[in-house]
């Protein structure tokens, strides 16, 4: 039997080594001159966004959430793929303008918006999702002086949560939008004639692989956004009933099936009149880049330490954050990893092996304690399910390490 992780995406192999976007990996290394890198397969981002798109109803419309990935070749990808792009930042908001994506399918959310972030907005044309009543005074007030209508939209902090979820974001007291519960007051008092207000964007969480909790999010989603709708003296245009869908890193998780999920929706919104004739958006950012990135780094010592093997790579935990443990985890799992170039071998040769990064720190680690092919020096360590939230999430200027390179083949 062959050594087989469960959650490996589907990359292509030749000679036993693993390929991305055509070329193995041992190839990118001699390409860019240099471990580590991230590279990011765009035959499988493409893929994602297609079948999700042919799995979902019809009239939903798709966004990518830059925030999991920003590397700027990556966005330009998307760009024709998706419907809209979702940004976190003023940066990110001119990356997303840069890309050709027209400003009306651009919407700028996260707390702590600055008077600069609000100003370049309403300048770019973009929506502003307001996550305070703050910011919706302080958009109204910078529309005026600049003579543009905002376009904004209320995020909304919804009374439930996305249940089984990586990360919530919603429910009780959160940094996150503006409760539910404050709405009509907010909306009644609002000035109309002064925004171009464009609708509700709820976001009850993320990373998701149970279809239960999605479908009963999905449930509540839709009833809560048409009690806004009709509390809302103006027509919008969309409802951004948010994401939530995950990805599988360890063992024992699967993929989602989105069969019952998008028979859920096609039901949802024949059911929901009142959302009738309303955009209805999902915005999304690991599941449609997250498997499509590999992270790659190189094998420059094996040593052994009191009967441990340790195999000591040139990148690690400043890269990859989150395969290191680091990025939210309770308690740390082993992502997918593998030998790039020995990609299959033989159950009985593999070994329990310990893989690190070269920082002086234990929290320095890419597979602790995991079965493996024999690692040699040179060899080339994947770890997979890491097109979101790697580099950019990562702390890069930590013990100024050499410079990480990404790569979209
Ligand atoms: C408002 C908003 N949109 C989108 C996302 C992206 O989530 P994911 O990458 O898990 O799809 C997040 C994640 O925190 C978010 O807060």
């Amino acid at each position: 039997m062959k050594a087989k992780h469960d959650v490996i995406p589907p990359f292509e192999q030749r000679n036993n080594e693993l390929v991305v976007g055509g070329l193995t990996t041992t190839q990118i290394k001699q390409m860019l001159g240099s471990t580590p890198f991230y590279a990011y397969d765009r035959k499988l981002l493409s893929d994602k966004v297609t079948q999700l798109k042919s799995a979902l109803p019809e009239s939903i419309s798709l966004h990518y959430a830059v925030k999991a990935n920003p590397y700027p070749p990556l966005v330009n990808f998307m760009k024709p793929l998706v419907d809209g792009f979702d940004v976190a930042s003023k940066k990110e908001m001119l990356l997303a303008i840069q890309s050709g994506m027209p400003p009306e399918e651009i919407s700028f959310a996260g707390p702590g918006k600055t008077e600069d972030d609000i100003s370049a907005s309403i300048i770019a044309g973009i929506t502003l999702h307001a996550e305070s009543a703050t910011e919706i005074s302080r958009a109204t007030k910078l529309g005026k002086s600049l003579g543009i209508k905002p376009n904004i939209a209320i995020r909304v902090n919804p009374a439930f949560e996305l249940k089984a979820s990586g990360m919530k974001m919603a429910g009780g007291a959160k940094p996150f939008g503006i409760d539910q519960e404050l709405l009509p007051d907010i909306i009644g008092q609002m000035d109309f004639d002064s925004v171009k207000f464009r609708g509700f964007h709820i976001f009850a969480g993320s990373q998701n692989l149970n279809i239960d909790a999605i479908i009963e999010m999905h449930q509540k989603t839709f009833a809560l956004a048409e009690e806004l709708v009709a509390m809302t003296p103006v027509n919008i245009d969309y409802v951004n009933i948010g994401g939530g869908l995950g990805i599988p890193y360890f063992p024992g998780e699967k993929r989602i099936q989105l069969e019952e999920i998008s028979d859920n929706l096609a039901q949802l919104i024949a059911r929901h009149k009142g959302l009738a004739g309303i955009e209805l958006i999902m915005e999304l950012g690991r599941y449609f880049v997250g498997e499509a990135g590999v992270y790659i780094c190189e094998v420059v010592d094996i040593k052994e330490s009191r009967g441990t093997q340790y195999a000591v790579c040139d990148g690690g935990l400043h890269h990859h954050l989150s395969n290191s443990g680091n990025f939210g985890q309770v308690i740390r799992k082993n992502y997918p990893v593998a030998v790039a170039n020995k990609l299959e071998v033989e159950e009985e040769h593999l070994t329990k092996t310990n893989v690190v990064g070269p920082l002086c720190t234990p929290l320095d680690i890419i597979a602790d304690k995991m079965m493996l092919p024999t690692i040699e020096i040179g060899d080339l360590i994947a770890v997979f399910q890491s097109g979101a939230y790697g580099a950019s999430a990562s702390p890069q200027n930590f013990l100024s390490q050499p410079e990480l390179k990404e790569i979209l083949l």
